[in-house]
């Protein structure tokens, strides 16, 4: 049932304020400033004795787990990275028993990611899940883990399930700063944050309109690039990806700062640049990328916390905390691939080529 929207996908975006509120019920402990959760199976002298942490999995959860990782490095200050599980598996990984690994995945069933973690297991590594659906292989085989709680998603096209995981990936920081050097203040404020994010993706979505009118006035770029920096990254990547899947146009994503190391030869008014651009202490690094590119005529959608002059448009969404903002930034770019997709008559919920869970090799 789609509820009167004209696809899952639609639905799926609509439906995040609510899944955001439900990964956060029941988990806040004000007393503490921290969270708990149920399933994780860590106590405080294990999540002490965490050295690194290494985050697995495809696709868009790949995406979330590259926030996740800087969100651990950030609020728990824990060495931390992500990398696709297809790759990891084959490469003969080294695994080392200081550090916690963690698993994925909307499906909980995908085989490269189910492969990564038996092969850790069978290695003696602690691996955890943070998977969406319940009982799921992944989350059968895992240690412990964090349920995403984002509800069914049916379209193939990952949408609320990736707020939800970063959402549940700044809980986990969060619980894994305080059980180190976090202050209270600072794990309050987090908590403050957190708690402002489904008010926010209202806001957001609230601003539809806008995003249809620019999603036409971009469609009939070939290419487009997508630019990020540090926490900008990772969002610029999901929407470059969610921008392939849904319409079949062709999309780069960057750090801005690597523009120009090869990329900026592709800058020309038939390649406009989506930028994402936060007020956070690379507003002015970023702004540099902005202009760079204006330079060399390229047109540029931003998305940040104010209007960029620099930019031909700007889609402003609510700023939250640093560390909390890329939550917020990608869901513009869900809407944009949306009716992007939808004006060049896409098979949205279905695009081409694709399967909601890729359980084969
Ligand atoms: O079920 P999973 O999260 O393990 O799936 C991983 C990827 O196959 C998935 O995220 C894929 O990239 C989506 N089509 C993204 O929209």
């Amino acid at each position: 049932d789609m509820g009167g929207h004209d696809t899952y996908m639609h639905k799926e975006i609509h439906e995040q304020a609510d899944a955001v509120d439900r990964a956060l019920r029941g988990r806040i402990d004000d007393r503490f400033s921290t969270v708990h959760l149920g399933g994780l199976n860590l106590d405080a002298r294990d999540a002490r004795a965490v050295r690194r942490v290494k985050i697995l999995g495809c696709g868009t959860s790949y995406h979330a787990g590259q926030i996740g990782a800087q969100m651990i490095e950030e609020l728990a200050r824990i060495p931390a990275d992500a990398e696709p599980a297809s790759e990891f598996r084959y490469r003969n990984p080294v695994v080392d028993p200081d550090t916690l690994y963690i698993a994925v995945s909307q499906s909980g069933e995908t085989y490269d990611v189910l492969a990564a973690v038996q092969e850790l297991k069978r290695k003696g590594a602690r691996v955890l899940g943070l998977v969406n659906v319940v009982g799921s292989a992944i989350a059968r085989e895992t240690d412990g883990g964090i349920y995403v709680h984002a509800g069914p998603e049916v379209c193939v096209v990952s949408t609320k399930c990736f707020t939800n995981m970063v959402v549940a990936f700044g809980l986990f920081a969060l619980h894994l700063g305080r059980t180190r050097d976090l202050s209270v203040a600072d794990g309050k404020r987090i908590i403050e944050g957190l708690r402002k994010l489904p008010a926010q993706i209202e806001e957001i979505l609230a601003n539809e309109a806008q995003i249809e009118k620019l999603a036409a006035e971009y469609a009939d770029a070939k290419s487009m690039m997508f630019i990020g920096r540090v926490r900008g990254y990772p969002v610029a990547r999901e929407a470059s990806l969610k921008l392939k899947e849904v319409s079949y146009i062709h999309a780069e994503a960057y750090p801005a700062s690597e523009l120009k190391h090869g990329p900026l030869a592709l800058i020309e008014p038939a390649m406009p640049t989506v930028a994402i651009v936060p007020d956070d202490d690379l507003l002015e690094k970023n702004r540099a990328a902005l202009e760079e590119i204006k330079a060399r005529s390229g047109r540029i959608l931003a998305v940040a916390h104010r209007e960029q002059e620099k930019a031909d448009h700007t889609i402003v969404v609510p700023k939250n905390e640093d560390e909390l903002d890329p939550i917020l930034m990608g869901i513009p770019l869900q809407l944009f691939a949306y009716y992007t997709a939808k004006a060049m008559g896409r098979d949205i919920d279905k695009p081409r080529n694709l399967a909601k869970s890729v359980t084969v090799e």
